[in-house]
């Protein structure tokens, strides 16, 4: 029982890892299947606290001190959950990060916490473990997710948008980690040679990792009239910020992107990206660089960066 306890555990925990790393990675329009899974395996290490806390209780009273990192990695779970809800529910910021940002930082902060957990009592899985009973109890907990997410929805479950983000009036001026708002770009976009060229607005919404959306009317010049002829051999496209962040797109993924002078009809703030910022519909926030400079043909293919920033 104890081992069985074990194992589903970390398979739940592996889930919801995998899918909460997914859910940032894919665009909006298949974000609620990934945002859907991840929130039912939140909901089903329910199924999994009793069995699990008197496996605790038990190991606290055997091993004393040695227990302390197991004792850190469930405290860092329970506070991603409380936090992970108190987002679904319609938490925003809690002191410097959204409630998003600190259940995404402390289930970050768990992961090497159970890897060292794991490894230092490794679960033995056996042949057993894959009897008729076993599929069954695996079901059962799935069920128990699946059960507590329809619940919760119906409840306290705030409106949000697939990618499980919420809804502000304006985008909420952040930047990537440590960058701050540069106040002279230096750069061959600005805004009057952008305002000769062919105009195009897009309604879309800006959804930013850290948890909100924002939909806003966005004008200036549409990438493919701005790159009509890319030379030959071009793979992907370098969009570079003046802070040095920069993002790749493939080259035949140009079509709806947008460098824009204006949000609502009035020319950008520093803060949102003066004097342009891509605009990439159906793109999580942090392919929409702010403060553009350099917009670089290279042969290199789109996927030859990380796929979320790292720096
Ligand atoms: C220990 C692993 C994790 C557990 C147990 C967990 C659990 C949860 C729970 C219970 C919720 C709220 C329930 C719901 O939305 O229906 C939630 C929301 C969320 N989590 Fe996690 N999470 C984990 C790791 C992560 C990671 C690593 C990320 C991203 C890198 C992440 C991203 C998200 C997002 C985007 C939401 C909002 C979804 C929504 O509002 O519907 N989670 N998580």
């Amino acid at each position: 029982m104890t081992r069985r306890t074990n194992l589903a555990l970390a398979a739940v925990l592996a889930v919801a890892t995998a899918t909460g790393v997914a859910a940032l990675l894919v665009g909006e329009g298949r974000a609620a299947v990934v945002v859907w899974a991840h929130g039912a395996a939140g909901f089903a290490l329910l199924a999994l606290v009793r069995p699990k806390s008197r496996i605790a209780v038990r190991g606290v009273a055997r091993r004393g001190r040695t227990a302390a990192p197991g004792i850190l990695l469930g405290l860092l779970v329970a506070a991603s959950v409380a936090l992970g809800l108190a987002h679904a529910a319609g938490t925003g910021a809690f002191g410097p990060l959204t409630a998003l940002g600190w259940h995404i930082g402390l289930a970050l902060a768990a992961v090497p916490v159970a890897a060292a957990h794991v490894w230092s009592r490794p679960p033995r899985t056996r042949a057993g473990d894959l009897t008729r009973g076993a599929f069954l109890r695996a079901a059962a907990v799935a069920a128990v997710g699946v059960a507590a997410k329809l619940a919760f929805e119906r409840t306290l479950g705030a409106s949000r948008a697939a990618t499980g983000s919420l809804r502000r009036a304006a985008p909420v001026p952040t930047a990537w980690l440590d960058d701050t708002t540069p106040r002279a770009v230096a750069t061959r976009f600005t805004a009057e040679r952008l305002g000769a060229l062919p105009q195009t607005a897009v309604v879309c919404a800006l959804d930013c990792t850290s948890g909100w959306y924002s939909t806003n009317r966005w004008s200036g010049v549409a990438l493919v009239d701005l790159l009509p002829r890319l030379p030959p051999g071009t793979r992907s496209v370098e969009v570079r910020s003046a802070t040095g962040y920069a993002r790749r797109f493939g080259a035949s993924d140009l079509d709806g992107i947008v460098l824009a002078t204006h949000m609502d009809g009035v020319p950008l703030l520093p803060e949102h990206g003066a004097p342009a910022r891509l605009v990439a519909p159906g793109r999580r926030g942090y392919w929409w660089v702010k403060w553009v400079t350099d917009i670089a043909p290279s042969e290199l293919p789109a996927w030859a960066q990380p796929p979320f920033p790292l720096t």
